[in-house]
Parts: structure tokens; C-alpha cells; sequence
């Protein structure tokens, strides 16, 4: 369970946009980030009536960032809240989507995503926010790889392959989803709340970015290119665990989608194969019978579908019994050598077809009813447990930090 507290100083109406940052243990990066925020988002020639935007920090972190916030926002001419997770659930995606979770609920119509260790540049901001207004857009992505952008604060050569290598591997499996955006893994975005709904996300760890790009799907995305600065104070959180969790991420992104996950099906029934093959050989030079040896080796191939499927496409999707997943997929594997032959007498005797094509016309019919047999009977989506009240869109009745020293 996630308990949250919250800060807000009185403001009233509703805020131009909201600026979500995230922190983790950021306590020597506050007095610079707000004075930096200040100079952007409230500057001298700015109309006297215009609304403020307001900042919503979402904490994880166990030093004394939060209280720090909460001080200043005394005298910040900008609103601050603060929510405090006692429970870091998701890590830094799962506090973006917390803050959104507040944004899409009178937070403003944009909420601009970036992080407090001033690698990311507060004047930037309302560019950020006009961009998207101007070109009506859902998304604006600040990009490091656009001309008049760079990666020059990414610390050394190995952050700068690895940081290099995901965006290509993210591009590569996400092609269309990933259309128009050059920087996936950035934590720099503008994004207009009525385009996205929390409710969907289910992120992972760090890239954000990427979960919002193929679960909310914006229609129209624009980007601003900037310059990734050094961190000011502190350190990175990010870690090789961070990495392999991206990794996780992305395979569990790829197969939430059915084009994705009938694709890696057909793949890994195609792998399979190899242990038919292997196991049939094996079996006729130890002088089986090769019928029974077919029925064995079919036998292999299941088992060898089965587990890749079961480890990745169907991996979050495993909620039967484990006995229960397996008596239905070896059944169906059966059911189908068995149809598949009656099926193709018909073609081939009956209907005069050529044994190859009628061959691969019901190796193609088979496999479009296993992956339905398999999506809708074995490998059910789980039914969405019910979300807290306070996480889904009560304001947070929640004590005062500041109060409660
Ligand atoms: N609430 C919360 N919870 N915040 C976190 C957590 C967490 O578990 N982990 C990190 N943060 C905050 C940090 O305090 C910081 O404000 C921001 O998220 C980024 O964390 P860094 O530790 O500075 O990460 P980085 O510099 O390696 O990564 C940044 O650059 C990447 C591009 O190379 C982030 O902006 C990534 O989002 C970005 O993809
Ligand atoms: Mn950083």
C-alpha cells in the first residue's frame, strides 16, 4: 500500500499547468531548482493576471528533501505540493504516475515532466508548454539528439553507449509507436492531460516516456531539442538494476499488445522446430518407428513452446494454475496435430490441392486459432483489482508535513 502526504499552500483556481518532478534524496539540488524555476515561470514581463503554474514534487526519497520543499514553499511566489510516498511503488515511474494521477485532477490542461537535479533546464519549461498549445499537440518531448541538443552532461563513455544502445533497441521494437519521437528515453516532456489517462500506465522503473508513447498512444507529438546538463548536486540513482529493469520493461511493454504478442507466438511456434527435428532424429537413428517418433517429438516441441511462451509473451498473464495451463496447452497442441490431418485430406483428396500449399494453409489456420484458444482460455488478462479511493482522485486529506515534525 502506498500512503501519501501532501503539502499545498493556499492557492486558489486552477493552475496555467503543472510542473511533476519527481526526487529521490535531492535535498542539495532544492534552493537552486526553485530559483531557476522561479526566473522561468515567473518572469518580469509576465501579465499581472495571468495563472501561476504550480509545482508538484513526488518524493521517494529518505532524507529531508520533502521538509526542505515544504520550507521553502512558505515564501515561493510559486504553488508547491508535496507528495511523500512511504512506499516507492513502480520507482521513479511510479511516482510520475502518482503526480499525474493529481494533474489530470485540476492540476491544469499541461503537466511538464523533468527532474531536480537541473540536468534537465527549468528555463526550458514554458517553451515546452507553448510548443505543444501552438502546434496542438499531445506530447513535446525536449530531445537531445535534434539539431541544437546533446547529451553533453551523460557522465562518461559507458553512460553514453548504454543511454545510445537503448534508444536504438527501444526505436527498433517500437517502431511505429516511437514514430516522430528521437529521444524515447528522455524524462523531459510536456504532456496534455486530457490526452492521457494514469489509470493505463503500468511503468517500470525509469522510461516513463516510452510506457506513455505506446499505452496513451498521443496523437500528435512534437519535440524541443535541449542540452542535458550535468547533474548539479548529489548522485544518479541510476544503476545496472535500472538497466535490466528497462529491459523488463520493454519486453513486458511489447507483449501488451495482441499484434505484438501474435507475432512472438508465431515466432517461438516456428523456433520449435528445432527440438521437433532434433528429437525425430535422434529417436528414427535409434530405430523407432517414425510415426510414434513424430508423436514424441511433437511432444518436444510443445514442451519447448511452452516454456518460452510461458517466459515471455504470457508471462504477466499466468493467472490459471500452473496444472491447469499446462493439461489445456498440451491439449490443444494434440488437438491440433490430430484436426489438422482430417483437414488436410480434405484439402489435399477433396479439393485437389497440392500437399504443400494445403500443408501451410493449415499450418497458417492452426496457428490463428492456438494464439485465440491461447489469449482467450489458457492465458486470461488478470480483471483490474479495484484502486484505493485516495489514489484514484480525492484530493489527499492527508496530515501537513510540515506540521507534523
Ligand atoms: N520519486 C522518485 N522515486 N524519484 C526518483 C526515483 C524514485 O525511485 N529515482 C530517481 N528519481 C528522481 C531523481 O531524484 C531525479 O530527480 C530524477 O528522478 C532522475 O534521476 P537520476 O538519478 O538523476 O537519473 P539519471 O540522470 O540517470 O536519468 C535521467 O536521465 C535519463 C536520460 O539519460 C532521468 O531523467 C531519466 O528519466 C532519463 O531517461
Ligand atoms: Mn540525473
Amino acid at each position: 500500500m502506498t500512503s501519501e502526504t501532501s503539502h499545498t499552500p493556499g492557492t486558489a483556481g486552477t493552475p496555467a499547468f503543472t510542473v511533476l518532478i519527481p526526487t529521490y534524496n535531492e535535498r542539495d539540488n532544492v534552493p537552486e531548482l526553485l530559483r531557476r524555476l522561479v526566473a522561468a515561470l515567473l518572469p518580469a514581463d509576465r501579465p499581472q493576471d495571468a495563472p501561476v503554474p504550480r509545482l508538484l514534487f513526488v518524493d521517494d526519497g529518505s532524507d529531508d528533501t520533502a521538509q526542505l520543499l515544504i520550507a521553502a514553499a512558505e515564501d515561493c511566489p510559486l504553488p508547491i505540493t508535496v507528495l511523500h510516498r512511504d512506499v516507492p511503488e513502480g520507482g521513479l515511474g511510479g511516482a510520475i504516475v502518482a503526480g499525474l494521477r493529481q494533474v489530470c485532477d485540476g492540476g491544469g490542461d499541461w503537466a511538464v515532466v523533468m527532474d531536480a537535479d537541473l540536468q534537465h533546464p527549468p528555463d526550458l519549461v514554458p517553451e515546452l508548454v507553448a510548443t505543444g498549445r501552438r502546434e496542438r499537440a499531445d506530447l513535446v518531448v525536449a530531445s537531445r539528439y535534434l539539431e541544437g541538443g546533446s547529451r553533453q552532461g551523460l557522465a562518461d563513455r559507458y553512460r553514453l553507449v548504454v543511454s545510445g544502445a537503448s534508444t536504438l533497441l527501444a526505436k527498433g521494437v517500437f517502431p511505429l509507436e516511437l514514430q516522430g519521437i528521437s529521444d524515447p528515453m528522455s524524462g523531459f516532456f510536456a504532456l496534455r492531460t486530457a490526452a492521457v489517462d494514469p489509470a493505463e500506465l503500468r511503468p517500470l522503473g525509469y522510461k516513463i516516456l516510452l510506457e506513455l508513447a505506446v499505452r496513451s498512444r498521443p496523437r500528435r507529438v512534437a519535440e524541443v531539442p535541449y542540452h542535458f546538463g550535468e547533474r548539479f548536486a548529489g548522485e544518479s540513482k541510476s544503476s545496472l538494476r535500472e538497466g535490466l529493469r528497462f529491459l523488463r520493461h520493454l519486453t513486458g511493454l511489447r507483449f501488451s499488445t495482441p499484434g505484438g504478442r501474435a507475432l512472438a507466438f508465431g515466432l517461438i511456434g516456428l523456433s520449435g522446430v528445432l527440438p521437433n527435428l532434433g528429437l525425430l532424429h535422434l529417436l528414427t537413428q535409434a530405430h523407432m518407428h517414425y510415426l510414434p517418433a513424430e508423436v514424441l517429438a511433437n511432444q518436444a516441441a510443445l514442451a519447448w513452446n511452452f516454456a518460452l511462451l510461458e517466459a515471455t509473451v504470457f508471462r504477466s498473464r499466468r493467472h490459471r494454475h500452473w496444472a491447469s495451463r499446462t493439461a489445456r496447452f498440451w491439449a490443444l497442441g494434440n488437438a491440433d496435430l490430430l484436426l489438422r490431418i482430417p483437414l488436410l485430406a480434405l484439402l489435399v483428396s477433396g479439393l485437389g490441392m497440392g500437399v504443400l500449399w494445403a500443408t501451410a494453409l493449415t499450418l497458417v489456420a492452426s496457428f490463428a486459432v492456438r494464439f485465440l484458444i491461447a489469449e482467450r482460455s489458457i492465458y486470461v488478462p488478470h480483471r483490474e483489482a479495484p484502486r484505493t479511493p485516495a489514489a484514484a482522485s480525492a484530493p489527499l486529506p492527508v496530515p501537513d508535513l510540515a506540521t507534523a515534525e
